[in-house]
């Protein structure tokens, strides 16, 4: 995201806040609406759901088992549980939280194969961090706004695991000037030269010629969205359900901001009601592309 870890790391401890015994899971939407899993919520034409599906973000449900989701939850719970939630600054795209960030290695042994497990949903030769960021959003008003995750923290993978609460996940695809720098191509954007008689030709034509409906020096983007990828602002909601992994891969990571939505909302066009609890998601990245985020 757009924020960085950078800015978890530097903050100051803050007050404890009493811990309730164990965390509450949520009740889940209906089974039997997993062909609604991937929604296209603008019914927009250009979005190739399928390819979106099979490339770019992929779900995969059960990923754990109720075991293994009930241990991380109350290992989470606890070594969280100390923080209040945040409320975020006025900036900033997460909202009533709570977070840390540890190395694998630090977490119980019994609880690290079903981390290490996401390791398998990267693409071969991905340089995985071995390390596992925890984000509890509060029931009550806990949610992450739209953002593209920094190239700075993570390469071209970001992979969640999602627990004690079902969430919707809503992409909205990003204009090429709203990805990060140096990351078009890879956000499923191809450039165009501009020809006369086009958009961009006719506005470096107005420059010299009569005037004429074209502002001069109109510009015209130069980057035009690769098929199926969809056009910029259309979206497309994910229904997470507990215990869910999530991968955002390529175009899914690089060119369409995600969100977590928070309270009740109605998925896919069933309207099937989504109640977003407290939710706790493991998130674990690969290694920042050095090139497109060089060390300062
Ligand atoms: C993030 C993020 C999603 C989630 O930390 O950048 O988008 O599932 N998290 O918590
Ligand atoms: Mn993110």
């Amino acid at each position: 995201m757009r924020r960085g870890l950078g800015r978890m790391l530097g903050r100051a401890r803050l007050a404890r806040a009493p811990c309730s015994s164990s965390p509450r899971p949520a009740v889940e939407p209906r089974r039997g609406a997993g062909s609604l899993a991937l929604y296209d919520a603008t019914a927009a034409p250009s979005v190739d759901l399928p390819l979106m599906a099979s490339k770019w973000l992929r779900v995969q449900e059960d990923f754990i088992t109720r075991e293994e989701e009930k241990a991380l939850a109350l290992y989470f719970h606890e070594r969280l549980c100390g923080q209040q939630y945040s409320e975020g600054h006025w900036d900033s795209v997460i909202v009533s939280y709570r977070e840390t960030l540890m190395a694998w290695e630090e977490l119980p042994a019994a609880l690290r194969p079903a981390v290490e497990r996401l390791a398998s949903l990267f693409e071969p030769g991905a340089q995985v961090q071995r390390k596992v960021h925890a984000i509890d959003l509060s029931e009550s008003h806990g949610r992450i706004d739209g953002h593209v995750d920094s190239v700075k923290f993570c390469g071209e993978h970001v992979i969640g695991l999602c627990l004690l609460s079902p969430a919707v996940m809503r992409f909205k695809r990003a204009a090429p000037d709203e990805v990060h720098a140096g990351t078009e191509e890879r956000a499923g954007y191809v450039k165009v030269k501009p020809q006369a008689g086009d958009a961009a030709g006719a506005a470096a034509a107005s420059a010299t010629d009569a005037p004429g409906d074209m502002a001069p020096g109109a510009a015209t983007t130069e980057w035009v969205a690769a098929p199926g990828t969809g056009a910029p602002g259309e979206t497309v909601d994910v229904l997470l359900r507990r215990r869910s992994a999530y991968v955002m891969y390529g175009v899914g990571r690089f060119g369409y901001e995600h969100a977590v939505l928070g309270g009740v909302q109605r998925f896919g066009p069933e309207e099937v009601k989504v109640r977003r609890r407290r939710r706790i998601s493991l998130i674990v990245r690969d290694e920042a592309d050095s090139a497109l985020a060089p060390v300062v």
